[in-house]
């Protein structure tokens, strides 16, 4: 499996930089605002909350400001995202973080043990997103929801207008021949592909909604 850094070719810091820069981009009030309607209603007093692939730790410690009384767990791959998620301030206690290879060990949870699993921008790379579904079924409680907020499928014009729409002009150039190495990762599964792997992988989305990006989709499901 090609990592994120391997697709982009950047540094593990740099990918880090990347996400603590674009955190606002996914996590932004329209993101908070289908939380509080979508999954919040499934969440008891003291929810344990999961973010697999959790990079830098920032919507762990969003979440941290929200549901102060919550166990929270990140899990993630690359040591640099987890040594900067360590450091970070949270409103409650300080979460639990797995250095941990998501495509080659279970989940390091129990059966039934999780009230909301988060996986964001993270899903498309695995080569078996099947085998994680079915995994992320085991650990979700009996009300327990899997939030899923991932690329899908756009054309290569808008693509690359969206993602060049900031870029200096001198800069252009270089930025397209780094968009045209993301382009198949980033554009691997339209939203009907999405909804036949959550189902496939033994989920039942409650809802899809576009919310700020047309280049992204937030679901909503439970296990079945
Ligand atoms: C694009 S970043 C998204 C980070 C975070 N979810 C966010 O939205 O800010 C993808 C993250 O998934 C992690 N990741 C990729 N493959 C993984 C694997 N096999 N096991 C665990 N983590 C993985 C990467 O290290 C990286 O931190």
């Amino acid at each position: 499996m090609a990592t994120h850094q391997e697709i982009a070719q950047v540094s593990d810091e740099e990918l880090l930089r990347r996400m603590i820069d674009s955190h606002d981009r996914r996590f932004d009030q329209p993101f908070w605002d289908f939380f509080r309607e979508r999954v919040d209603p499934h969440l008891p007093e003291a929810p344990a909350m999961v973010d697999v692939g959790c990079g830098p730790g920032l919507f762990l410690r969003d979440l941290s400001l929200r549901y102060p009384a919550a166990r929270l767990t990140g899990v993630d791959v690359t040591p640099a995202m987890l040594d900067y998620a360590e450091k970070l301030d949270y409103a409650g206690e300080t979460p639990t973080y797995y250095l941990h290879d998501i495509a080659e060990e279970p989940l390091p949870m129990q059966d039934g043990s999780v009230n909301m699993l988060a996986m964001v921008a993270v899903l498309h790379v695995l080569n078996d997103p099947l085998a994680m579904c079915r995994e992320v079924c085991r650990v979700l409680s009996d009300d327990g929801v899997f939030v899923l907020q991932d690329w899908v499928r756009t054309p290569l014009p808008s693509y690359l207008e969206r993602m060049t729409s900031e870029v200096p002009a001198e800069q252009l150039e270089a930025a397209r021949a780094r968009l045209f190495r993301l382009f198949p990762s980033h554009n691997k599964y339209t939203v009907e592909d999405w909804l036949w792997l959550l189902e496939q992988g033994g989920l039942e989305p409650m809802d899809c909604r576009k919310l700020t990006s047309p280049q992204f989709r937030a679901f909503v499901c439970r296990s079945r």
